[in-house]
């Protein structure tokens, strides 16, 4: 792992990787809640055709943590500030849930960098009161007992029925990045979350080349939902991968990294 200074001084950790080809577009991509970088082990293949950055978004994995709210646009910011100083002028930005949320804010905020967008298991909605109240309980409930409640409703929530029954290493191993989770950022990252921004009326304004890929078993950002969305996206493909819930990059890297490759032409 690398690590940059951001411009107010906490560390940002991050993977590099660099294609050999030259001119390769160079691809950041923002993990979901609440896990790290190591999400997308399953991509590092795609170093053949463009650079790879996978930082660890403040708070999680090795980065450090703020202290209050984490709101998407702030971590938009710090992505920004990340590629920046590696002197990354032009990206595609390939987000997932929560990741994805951030892309809408890297979209609106720091559009002259972006070089295309994938959008895999998200939405561009922001939450109703229901779900936004069930996260402010939720950040109460972290602070007292850890991430270990987190860690069990998740695993339920994330993977296809397949990954559950026949991957049992990476359903532990992501269990693991959230039993290790910093509780604090855990919470800040659900009241940013609460109070994140609707951008659907971004999406009939993106212009960037876009791939939205969703996974046929999703619980939490369903197939259907996101199909709806990629319609609205003027330069869209969609993709959707069957045997995979709402990890669909780590449950089939092989099928996923197939379709970025295709649509990266
Ligand atoms: C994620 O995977 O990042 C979460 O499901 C996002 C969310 O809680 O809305």
């Amino acid at each position: 792992m690398k690590s940059i200074q951001l411009s107010d001084g906490r560390k940002m950790s991050f993977l590099h990787h660099v294609c050999e080809k030259v001119d390769a577009p160079t691809i950041v991509f923002a993990h979901g809640f609440p896990l790290d970088h190591s999400m997308w082990q399953g991509q590092l293949p795609l170093a053949e055709a463009a650079n790879l950055v996978m930082p660890d978004l403040p708070g999680f994995g090795e980065s450090d943590a703020v202290t209050d709210e984490l709101t998407m646009k702030s971590m938009a910011d710090d992505v920004a500030d990340l590629l920046k100083q590696i002197g990354v002028s032009k990206v595609i930005f390939c987000g997932l849930s929560m990741g994805g949320y951030i892309g809408w804010e890297f979209v609106h905020n720091h559009g002259d960098m972006l070089d295309g967008l994938i959008c895999c298991n998200t939405r561009a909605t922001a939450d109703d009161e229901t779900t936004a109240r069930a996260r402010r309980l939720a950040v109460a409930q972290v602070m007292q007992n850890g991430t270990e409640p987190i860690a069990v409703a998740m695993k339920q929530k994330l993977f296809s029925s397949k990954t559950l029954s026949h991957n049992v290493e990476l359903v532990d191993d992501v269990s693991n990045v959230i039993l290790d989770a910093n509780p604090q950022t855990v919470a800040a990252a659900q009241l940013g979350m609460a109070k994140r921004t609707d951008h659907s009326e971004l999406l009939q304004q993106i212009d960037a080349r876009t791939l939205v890929i969703a996974g046929a078993d999703d619980q939490i950002t369903p197939a259907d939902e996101m199909r709806d969305m990629s319609f609205l996206i003027g330069e869209s493909s969609f993709v959707e991968i069957a045997d995979a819930g709402h990890l669909s990059p780590a449950e089939q890297p092989r099928i996923f990294n197939h379709a970025v490759i295709h649509w990266l032409g």
